[in-house]
């Protein structure tokens, strides 16, 4: 299953968060891609207010690694980035938080490409693209949506 949804402002990104939400479910995990700057972590922000977290409080945590965020479900934020490897993320604990926390937590991950083996089952795989519009010469903005991370 692939949905594609133009998503060009903060507007639209917001609006279509708040929908989605609704489908999450405790122990969901969303895998996260798309180059620098695609939009990950303001996606992140967007299901958090959504969420009724505080989004000020959403950070990419591309030096810290993983983050909490207190909402209706609570949320986990990993930013894999920075791994290399799975040996590497066993000693960065993020393995044992999965594992305690993600049952009860929605967990969102970003370059999930960069560990693929640790994720797990994956409820969805989103994909933020920048696309210039040949009418227009504008960027806007896609997120793709499919079942699974493509393996
Ligand atoms: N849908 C959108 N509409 C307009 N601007 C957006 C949208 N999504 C993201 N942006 C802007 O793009 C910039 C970069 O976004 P963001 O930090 O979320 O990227 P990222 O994919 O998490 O990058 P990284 O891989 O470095 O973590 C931010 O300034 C953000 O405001
Ligand atoms: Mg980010």
């Amino acid at each position: 299953m692939r949905e594609i949804h133009d998503i060009t402002t903060l507007a639209d990104l917001q609006a279509f968060a708040n929908a989605w939400v609704e489908t999450l479910q405790p122990g969901d995990l969303i895998t996260l891609s798309g180059e620098l700057g695609a939009g990950k972590t303001t996606f992140v922000k967007a299901i958090v207010t959504a969420m009724g977290g505080d989004p000020d409080g959403v950070q990419s945590p591309t030096f810290s690694l993983l983050h909490h965020y207190p909402c209706s479900i609570p949320v986990i934020h990993i930013d894999a980035y920075r791994l290399e490897g799975v040996d590497d993320a066993m000693r960065t604990g993020i393995p044992d938080v999965l594992n305690e926390e993600s049952p009860t937590s929605i967990t969102f991950v970003e370059w999930p490409e960069k560990v693929p083996q640790l994720w797990g089952p994956v409820s969805a795989h989103l994909l933020f693209q920048e696309v210039a519009s040949t009418e227009t010469q504008k960027k806007q903005r896609t997120l793709t949506i499919e079942s699974s991370f493509p393996s």
